[in-house]
């Protein structure tokens, strides 16, 4: 049997976000999937409506005690949740004091548990008002995204040491924007393009305002907030200090081995793997304390078949699943010398067959990494629990714990007791 150790303080978890768990929200997101447009489209695919409204989900928002139990049964010891700022600020400037209270006590019992929380300030959905005012394809969106930043920071900063601004503002300006698959269905590239620099814009605005809360970052009076949007260096940042974080979590699908000898010699998978991957980082690497890579499966260019044969799918999204996609993420990723956290990895899987082998392969690539030089800090798996699986409803099963959607009862499933030994023993063993 080989055993593959991991350093000491790895930390090991998994990764939810607010509206795929906590149900009863109200955003831009629970307002598409009931309006008679979307609903109309379901039908006419033959599908029953009532699994793409995202309702009570897994009534988290009240159940996050158990959850969290759960989480430390399994000798978990970090959790990535998201903060639903359709709750925070409900109304354009008006925030509510009891639902960020709500949000102090998850973080207060991730930490009576052991557990340490990694939040992630937007995951997808928008407060109805936002998305009215045009989301982040309005100029604005940075003033308004900051200053929401700025009241969940300053309430949670003496708690949280770990910032997750964005969750993958890529996947969202495509889905939304240029592929009209989310809301709000818009298909134009420009209106894509626009979204993307606004989140880099609002990105690298919210990094200063958590660095200034936590007095780390000391702009001089007449520093434009957006100073170093550009390249520049910011000033002042104390690199030194390890205790807060703040980064973004990027899927990054492996691209560059795809496409033939044609497309490699040139370049043009390079160019891709930029454009799709790489180039999020290399504008804001110096507003970056820590890249948090999501990774799933292949990205395919001009469906490219030649370099790289099929692989096994993961059936429930029609995913290709290589394991080793994720070493060539981080050894391209090493070489912006950052701290690497795996903030997503996981397999939809209702049968729990494949989600052993998926995770014990994919960590074994890690290790790997490791081995050759990339600074990992954690795993965290994707998810802790069945969730909502944004347009694909509630089919996909993700869960390391199976949610019966009737009862609401949790079910762990056979791969999370194999996955809480690695958790405990801090290696990975393969017979
Ligand atoms: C997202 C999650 C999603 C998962 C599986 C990630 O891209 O952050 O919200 O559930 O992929 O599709």
């Amino acid at each position: 049997m080989a055993i593959y150790k991991f350093p000491e303080n790895f930390k090991w978890g998994s990764a939810t976000s607010a509206h795929q768990i906590e149900g009863d929200n109200h955003n831009d997101w629970t307002e598409w999937e009931q309006s008679p447009a979307r609903i109309e489209q379901l039908k006419k695919e033959g599908k029953d409506p009532a699994n793409f409204i995202s309702g009570k989900a897994c009534d988290s928002y009240n159940r996050f005690n158990e959850d969290f139990d759960i989480a430390k049964q399994l000798n978990q010891n970090i959790h990535r949740f998201s903060i639903e700022w359709s709750r925070i600020e409900p109304e354009e400037g008006r925030f509510d004091e009891n639902e960020m209270q709500h949000y102090v006590n998850v973080v207060k019992s991730l930490r009576d548990r052991g557990i340490e929380p990694m939040v992630t300030l937007w995951h997808f959905t928008n407060p109805v008002w936002f998305a009215r005012k045009g989301g982040f394809l309005n100029v604005d969106s940075t003033k308004y995204f900051t200053r929401y930043v700025k009241y969940v920071t300053g309430h949670l900063k003496e708690k949280v040491g770990l910032w997750i601004t964005f969750n993958e503002p890529w996947i969202y300006a495509g889905g939304s924007y240029v592929r009209g698959q989310w809301p709000p269905q818009k298909r134009n590239l420009l209106m894509g393009w626009r979204v993307r620099n606004n989140m880099i814009r609002a990105h690298i605005l919210a990094y200063k305002e958590i660095k200034n809360i936590y007095n780390y970052y000391h702009s001089p009076a007449d520093d434009s907030l957006l100073d170093g949007v550009n390249g520049s260096s910011p000033k002042n940042w104390h690199e030194d200090d390890t205790s807060h974080n703040v980064g973004v979590a990027i899927v990054e699908n492996n691209v560059h081995f795809v496409g033939g000898k044609i497309l490699k010699v040139s370049g043009i998978v390079k160019l891709f793997d930029n454009l799709i991957n790489l180039y999020f980082w290399k504008r804001t690497l110096p507003y970056q304390d820590f890249i948090g890579l999501n990774y799933y499966t292949i990205a395919r260019l001009l469906g490219g078949r030649t370099s790289l044969p099929n692989q096994e799918v993961a059936e429930e999204m029609s995913w290709e699943i290589y394991s080793q996609g994720i070493y060539h993420r981080l050894m391209e990723l090493k070489k912006f010398k950052k701290p690497i956290w795996i903030s997503e990895n996981g397999i939809a899987d209702r049968t729990d067959l494949k989600r052993l082998k998926f995770i014990k392969e994919h960590l074994y690539w890690i290790w790997k990494s490791i081995q050759d030089g990339a600074d990992i800090r954690g795993y965290l798996y994707w998810s802790l629990l069945d969730n909502f699986e944004w347009a694909r409803g509630y089919e996909p099963r993700f869960g390391l714990v199976g949610v019966d959607y009737k009862t609401l009862e949790r079910r762990i499933r056979p791969s999370a007791l194999e996955y809480a030994k690695i958790c405990l023993t801090n290696q990975l063993e393969v017979d």
